[in-house]
């Protein structure tokens, strides 16, 4: 029985806008058959279903149905009282069939009458395009963003013929978390980015949560030599491992059928795998979660597993679940030995509140993991960046020249769903190298310095070579009127017992860093950096070790339009901020309290946007 027919509409929400002439003819029909179950039959051939969302809803589970068979379930907060963007339903796999959306809500009305007033029943619309220009203005300008949605962590990365593929957590169905989905981008330069379409989607199995991905060079698992292999978590009732593999360079994956490859009693997420050399096998590490600790495991062929060993009961951070885990090999620094770094990012429990990426270094003998203690004894909780936005960091597989590149996702799972954007959720960092290096207390750390590719972002140079002496009433250099640029900064503390770095916009907001040289210390203080009062947690001061013994600081400041990234002395410490200042930053003050200080090199680049 028809109790509604809607003309299909032409919208132009916050996420997409359409073409004024579609090239489509048809129609959505709107069937209420209770309070929460409405039917939506889509007639036509229109490519896009736009769904309209209204964030502070609840999810709808909305049951695809095409010619009577169940095809996919997907989850959207549909509006209730208005709409505040609506999102693709991409129509064109099942062009010339019968698509019927089977929708529950959660709308909590009393009646069918009043169910049938919600916003969303009049805004589902048929369209011919889907813009994804950007209208937001903390839209990073130069750092990777999915092309609109959600996004959380970075993951399934690997190299080959000369791209960077990066895939990453994506709900294509809204901005807040949800339909997990590994999302696509490629590209040459880890700077410039394509985006391609979802790589892998929701199945049978579940979401499809953190996963790994590498070339298969032994042809290992029989998909082919060079066949790209992926293992990632599907989370359907549990959390349980499985298997794809591309056949054409990770634009497209094939599941395996005889998934899942692993099942485990209790919560485990996030393999990460890679083919040793040594043990001619490969290893997997695998987050168990709630137990925080991370398993190993090793298989001839990436389906069968046999678990190895078990490493972190008791050490490190513990107050978090243990997440996204990544293990490799790197030279230390001008020693000629080389260490196993084990990546172990965790939430809460960072230093900071929240969310961050603790690391292990020890060695791996293929089988066992094992720490290494510091002079008392004890194995010493080491942090890869302290900021409060550096989150589910893993690096690139097959990545060339023994480079071990990686990324993380900048937010924090404390606040990311609430900061201040809406057509897309979270930006990953900057790729960094990471490196091993002895540190003054004799004990080896992971440094993270900026990708040799970005220095490709250097527009035009504001000023160059800059020396200066520094003292408390303080020097003002100005930024590019955008505000998005990349600063060099090397100082001299000399006879201050402090520097003070400030960052200006026309609004009076600043972000303020400072240089302890006795404490050995450089903080970075957000508390008046503009919006700030989306959570409680967002305010913040973070701080780090500068790993120097004699006064000095160099410093890459990254200053992006809603974040500041800044690597200090070779990439010895790293330290990732979100920031939402309501105009850009112009000034950068520099003063110095106690005694002057020396400005021994200042070179300012604007960054195009
Ligand atoms: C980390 C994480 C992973 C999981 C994914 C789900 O941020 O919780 O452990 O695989 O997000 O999206």
């Amino acid at each position: 029985m028809k109790n509604g027919l809607l003309k299909s509409a032409i919208l132009g929400m916050m996420l997409g806008a359409v073409n004024a002439t579609p090239a489509f003819s048809g129609n959505i029909e709107v069937n209420h058959l209770g309070v929460q179950n409405t039917l939506v039959r889509v007639n036509g051939d229109a490519p896009y279903l736009f769904i309209p969302v209204q964030e502070s809803n609840d999810d709808a589970t909305i049951r695809v149905i095409v010619d009577g068979k169940p095809d996919k379930t997907i989850y959207a907060r549909l509006a209730k009282s208005k709409v505040d963007y609506s999102v693709p339903f991409d129509l064109t796999p099942y062009k010339g069939h019968n698509v019927v959306l089977d929708i529950m809500t959660s709308q909590g009305r009393g009646s069918v009458r009043e169910a049938k007033d919600d916003a969303c029943w009049s805004n589902f619309a048929l369209a011919d395009t889907f813009d994804t220009t950007n209208r937001e203005k903390f839209r990073p300008a130069f750092h990777h963003t999915p092309s609109y949605g959600w996004m959380n962590d970075p993951n399934g990365m690997f190299y080959k013929d000369g791209q960077w593929h990066l895939y990453y957590q994506w709900n294509p169905y809204g901005s807040k978390w949800q339909n997990m989905t590994w999302g696509h981008s490629s590209s040459p330069d880890l700077v410039h980015w394509t985006h391609h379409p979802a790589a892998i989607e929701p199945n049978g199995l579940g979401a499809v949560f953190s996963g790994s991905s590498a070339i298969d060079t032994e042809n290992s698992a029989g998909f082919g030599k060079n066949a790209i292999v992926a293992l990632y978590t599907s989370a359907g009732h549990s959390q349980m491992q499985s298997l794809a593999w591309s056949d054409d360079n990770g634009n497209t994956f094939h599941i395996y059928e005889g998934n899942p490859v692993l099942t485990l009693e209790s919560e485990a997420r996030d393999p990460n795998m890679f083919w040793n050399p040594d043990t001619k096998q490969w290893t997997m590490v695998l987050a168990h979660a709630l137990d925080h600790e991370m398993l190993v495991f090793s298989s001839p062929d990436l389906k069968e597993w046999t678990l190895q060993s078990s490493f972190g009961k008791g050490l490190g951070a513990q107050d978090g679940v243990w997440e996204c885990p990544d293990l490799f090999r790197l030279p230390v620094d001008g020693t000629g030995a080389e260490k196993w770094v084990l990546l172990c990012n965790i939430n809460p429990g960072g230093p900071f509140g929240g969310s961050a990426t603790q690391y292990f270094i020890g060695d791996f003998d293929g089988k066992t993991f094992k720490a290494d203690t510091d002079a008392s004894g004890n194995v010493p909780t080491k942090w890869l960046d302290f900021g409060k936005d550096h989150y589910a960091t893993v690096s690139w597989s097959d990545a060339p020249g023994g480079r071990r590149t990686a990324i993380g996702w900048m937010s924090n799972w404390q606040y990311a769903a609430e900061v201040p954007t809406m057509q897309f959720r979270s930006a990953n960092t900057l790729p960094r190298e990471i490196g091993l290096f002895t540190a003054p207390d004799g004990q080896i750390y992971a440094s993270s310095t900026p990708s040799p590719e970005l220095a490709s972002l250097r527009g035009k140079t504001i000023r160059k070579g800059t020396r200066a002496t520094i003292g408390t009433k303080g020097n003002e250099y100005a930024l590019p009127p955008s505000g998005v640029c990349e600063i060099q900064l090397n100082v001299d503390a000399q006879k201050a017992s402090s520097l003070t770095f400030t960052l200006k916009n026309t609004a009076g907001e600043q972000t303020v860093m400072t240089y302890d040289p006795v404490a050995h210390t450089f903080s970075f203080d957000r508390t008046r950096s503009g919006i700030t009062d989306f959570s409680q947690e967002f305010p913040a001061v973070t701080s780090a070790p500068t790993f120097e013994d004699n006064g000095k600081l160099a410093l890459s400041i990254f200053i992006d339009r809603s974040s500041i990234e800044v690597f200090g002395n070779d990439g010895r410490f790293a330290m990732t901020n979100l920031v939402f200042p309501t105009a850009p930053h112009t000034t950068l003050s520099v003063s110095a309290a106690g005694g002057k200080a020396k400005i021994t090199d200042l070179t300012i680049y604007s960054i195009a946007e």
